[in-house]
């Protein structure tokens, strides 16, 4: 068998052993956010399993087929036990993380009460907010200070604080926080001078997401983005996490009815199927679809969602196939389905000479248990990447973002399967495995293979 492979060696990274404990940030304490603080407890007390994390769960495979290993990726890269993650977070509203996840109803009450005295010491710093970027809310548990670069500096000091009082080494910040209106990049947001201008002269772009990412990248503290909100996607706050040497990942959990849309997209094109139009529907009654329920918020999410599909299908390679898709995406709020989002998919395609043929998703899902093993995994790998000495974009983890962030000048993948094999092949790299491509002539180029008339004549 040939022994040609793909090693890149001068890619191995030490990686420092993950000691003590691992602080858990969330700006945002709702219904993603305790549902994962929960879970992890009751998956520590042995009373559940962490379904849905591939931190926790999954396998990958190590060598050649022939003598393949399949490891567990903590076995495969050292990452942070969940024994020893901390959490902690800030919400506008006061009530603990217990009281919270009560209110979300995410989990059953009974589950709930078996991590009671773990989820009630969780309890929400007062946040940084703006009413104008999300209209729907109005809490108490505010700062206040004079300008936004006060604000910053005491979301810093409350890091501080928490690393002392916990005795922390290490801590990652995972947005939980609702969808902000959609903002576009503006002139404060392209460099870190101008950003830091802005802040000290409280420039109305600089949202409480920016925030955030600010205080967390000058603290040395990972962050990633579960919302579609900008944060820390704008050119000033990824030249800072540059300078910094902090990694960063975002925007906005890919959980339910993206998830799937980027799944079935990749199949129909590689089956070169064409496609008149896909129509998203959903209905969700949590605080999150409140939220969305204003203009505002729901053109951030509309644009996050939309994005996806033209990404897959490339209709500048194939218009006639992909060129006049009709995409549409709703959401509707509707409070008695509570965090049971419902979503329906109705996708037209086309076949040989043009034929039309209807696929139909209707997808039963449950938003925070979907979003709860993602927001875990970010935090584990964003600590991970740290370790490894990676910085800036983390473009690995797209595999759990709706819209990718990426280099400036690359475009983002959004194809769910190249996404994975995208971060599977970096873990390898860090460790020094081989990058498996899957091509696998390889096994069909040896001695043995001609003898059985596998290979050229
Ligand atoms: N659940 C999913 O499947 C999913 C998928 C993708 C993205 N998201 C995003 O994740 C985020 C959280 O979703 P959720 O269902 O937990 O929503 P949620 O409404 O239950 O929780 C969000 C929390 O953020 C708080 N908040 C708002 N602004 C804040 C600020 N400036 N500082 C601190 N706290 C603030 C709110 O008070 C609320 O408690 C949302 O932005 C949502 O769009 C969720």
């Amino acid at each position: 068998m040939s022994q040609r492979s793909s090693f890149y060696p001068e890619l191995k990274r030490d990686i420092a052993p993950p000691h003590g404990k691992l602080g858990v940030l969330i700006p945002g304490l709702g219904a993603v956010a305790t549902t994962l603080i929960a879970g992890v407890h009751l998956i520590n007390k042995g009373l559940s399993q962490p379904y849905g994390s591939l931190t926790q769960m999954q396998r990958m495979r190590l060598g050649k087929r022939t003598s393949p290993r399949y490891a567990l990726i903590k076995d495969v890269v050292p990452l942070a036990d969940l024994n020893n993650l901390v959490f902690g977070g800030w919400d506008i509203f006061p009530e603990n993380a217990y009281q919270t996840a009560c209110h979300a109803g995410v989990l059953p009450r009974e589950m709930l009460d078996q991590v009671k005295d773990q989820l009630e010491t969780v309890r929400p710093w007062p946040a940084v907010f703006e009413q104008a970027y999300v209209r729907r809310l109005s809490g108490t548990n505010l700062k206040s200070g004079t300008t936004k670069k006060h604000l910053a500096d005491m979301l810093i000091e409350d890091i501080e604080v928490f690393r002392q009082r916990e005795g922390i080494q290490r801590a990652v910040m995972v947005w939980c926080g609702s969808t902000e209106v959609f903002t576009q990049p503006a002139p404060v947001h392209e460099t870190i001078e101008a950003f830091e201008a802005g802040l000290k002269a409280n420039a109305p772009e600089i949202s409480p997401s920016m925030i955030y990412a600010y205080a967390a990248i000058s603290a040395g503290v990972p962050f990633a983005n579960g919302s579609p909100s900008l944060a820390v996607d704008i050119p000033a706050l990824v030249e800072y996490a540059g300078q910094r040497h902090v990694p960063i990942a975002g925007k906005d959990f890919k959980t339910g009815q993206t998830f799937l849309k980027t799944v079935v997209a990749p199949g129909l094109k590689a089956k070169m199927l064409g496609l008149a139009g896909w129509f998203s529907t959903n209905i969700l009654g949590n605080r999150d679809g409140e939220v969305l329920d204003d203009r505002g918020s729901f053109r951030t999410k509309e644009v996050s969602k939309g994005s996806v599909l033209e990404a897959i299908v490339q209709p500048e390679l194939y218009p006639e196939l992909y060129g006049q898709v009709f995409h549409k995406v709703r959401i509707e709020y509707y409070p008695p389905r509570g965090d049971a989002k419902e979503g329906w998919d109705n996708i037209d395609i086309f076949g040989w000479l043009g034929q039309p043929m209807q696929i139909k998703i209707n997808f039963l899902c449950r938003d925070s248990i979907l979003a709860a093993p993602v927001a875990l995994d970010l935090a584990l790998f964003l600590d991970l990447a740290q370790r490894a000495g990676l910085s800036g974009i983390q473009e690995w983890l797209s595999f759990y973002f709706k819209s990718p962030m990426s280099r400036a000048d690359l475009k983002p993948e959004h194809d769910l399967f190249i996404q994975h094999l995208k971060l599977t092949n970096t873990l390898r790299i860090l460790v020094g495995e081989e990058v498996l491509d899957h091509s696998g002539l390889d096994y069909y180029e040896s001695s043995d293979a001609y003898r059985t008339g596998m290979g050229e004549a």
